[in-house]
């Protein structure tokens, strides 16, 4: 079966999820292209979007709708040319209307298992559990045709373990979209030692459709990206710890945050990116990496009493931030979670925020925000000479991120060493496109 006769029965598990809902914009349109083709004109195709939450289904067609319209606006040229023998087309706006009517006739909504059947790919994007993936799998394998292929978008669970458990026999590739996957432009892709080749060959195929770069990851839990993620956002907890009997445990998490995005020239704190992605999901991620990788403590009891709280972070349904490690005022960070209190410690740059700033110092000259350096030309060389100033300075701010600079190095070798990456350019690579980083963790920076 070739590519385009795959995408004509596709379907996705989890699909008004966060993951699943932006696959499902991805999939609609680049279905909706490949069906205007001369060739593929009398073919039926459909696209199952499954999710046991009916109401998250109902928001998820008026989401579909609005964003296909905004899609055929930026495509309207190859629009023209798709529908060139639509002479009842005339303006933009028709020709953009119609598509995105036309995009979203072969979505089928539903709650029901067995109305994806009949398709030749799934994908998985239900929570990050294992036990519910399995089930869920084994399922599927069930109903669905034994030549069918997965792909699951797993933070963290090794495929050959959803592979071997749901008996798969090779079916089943991770494909890690970012979120949010319509406009992260990076994904992994996670091979098993059993993975076919045609399954390989659909990945890279599609990938290339959807322009997205994929870096490959071995099959080891966490892959490259969370791997990473998890190890860093540890070190800074861990940091904070150990900070908070001279500055408090909220002033020692305002410090790491501030190091991590300031120092480090990142777009986000460290803190500030675990409540983006949610601190219930950050959790989960360390418990399961921490399950499936012995020799390392993968946990951390900050992060479980967080949850306990039900301080969670992540994003409301309009894409605002909710309040995790930090409280968020227009999605500014604008104060810090006081654990032991159960509130909110605001920011006071004439106060103890102010406070904290003098102590850790002056930032060393060459500084620039991520945001003017992602822009300009002359990036490299000014990362290098701040890097250079940093480590020449003896302010406590500078030697706290000079030591984060080298963690987060020693986490990329690490990946390296331990086969999780092929190189350290793949380490890169994913920091890079996936993180938004303006410089790999292994370079000669530090
Ligand atoms: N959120 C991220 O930043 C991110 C990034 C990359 C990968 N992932 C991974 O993607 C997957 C989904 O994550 P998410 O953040 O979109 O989660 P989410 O909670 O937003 O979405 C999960 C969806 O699955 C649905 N669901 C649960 N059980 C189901 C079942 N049995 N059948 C059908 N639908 C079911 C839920 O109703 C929900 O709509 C996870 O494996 C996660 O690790 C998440």
């Amino acid at each position: 079966m070739n590519f385009d006769e795959r995408l004509t029965n596709v379907s996705i598990i989890g699909a008004a999820g966060k993951m699943g809902s932006g696959i499902a914009l991805l999939l609609a349109e680049e279905m909706a292209k490949s069906r205007l083709k001369p060739e593929n004109k009398n073919k039926r195709y459909r696209l199952n979007l499954l999710d046991v939450n009916e109401d998250a289904l109902d928001g998820l067609r008026v989401y579909l709708k609005s964003q296909m319209v905004k899609a055929g606006e930026k495509s309207t040229v190859l629009l023209r040319e798709l529908y060139k023998d639509r002479e009842d087309l005339v303006e933009n706006y028709d020709v953009i209307a119609q598509f995105a009517d036309d995009a979203l006739a072969p979505l089928r909504m539903g709650t029901d298992i067995n109305m994806v059947k009949d398709s030749k790919v799934i994908f998985e994007a239900i929570l990050e559990n294992k036990n519910l993936k399995v089930d869920i799998l084994k399922k599927l394998n069930t109903i669905c045709a034994k030549d069918t292929f997965y792909l699951t978008n797993t933070s963290s669970i090794p495929i050959h373990i959803l592979n071997n458990e749901a008996k798969l026999e090779g079916r089943i590739i991770g494909f890690h979209f970012y979120n949010p996957p319509a406009v992260q432009r990076l994904a992994e892709l996670i091979s098993t030692d059993t993975t076919t080749q045609e399954v390989k060959d659909f990945s890279l195929e599609l990938a290339k459709r959807l322009r997205k770069k994929i870096v490959p990851s071995n099959d080891i839990a966490g892959f490259i990206g969370n791997g990473h993620f998890l190890r860093d956002g540890l070190y800074a907890l861990r940091e904070a710890k150990k900070l908070s009997k001279e500055y408090t445990l909220p002033g020692a998490l305002y410090i790491m945050n501030k190091i991590s995005q300031d120092l480090l020239i990142r777009p986000m704190g460290i803190f500030q990116l675990i409540d983006y992605v949610g601190v219930d999901v950050f959790q989960c991620i360390s418990e399961t990496i921490d399950h499936y990788i012995e020799g390392e403590d993968l946990k951390d009891d900050l992060l479980k009493k967080m949850a306990d709280k039900k301080i969670l972070g992540g994003q409301r349904s309009d894409g605002s931030q909710k309040d995790g490690f930090l409280r968020y005022d227009k999605g500014r960070p604008a104060g810090i979670y006081d654990i032991d209190k159960g509130e909110y410690k605001m920011f006071d740059p004439q106060g103890w925020t102010g406070d904290i700033d003098k102590k850790l110092g002056e930032y060393p000259s060459g500084f620039s925000p991520w945001k003017s350096l992602l822009v300009d030309p002359k990036k490299g060389d000014k990362l290098k000479a701040f890097f250079q100033n940093l480590k020449s300075s003896n302010n406590a701010g500078a030697k706290l991120a000079v030591a984060y600079l080298k963690n987060s190095k020693d986490i990329g070798e690490k990946l390296v060493k331990s086969g999780v990456a092929k190189t350290p350019e793949d380490v890169n690579n994913v920091l890079l496109n996936g993180f938004y980083h303006l410089y790999g963790p292994i370079n000669d920076y530090i």
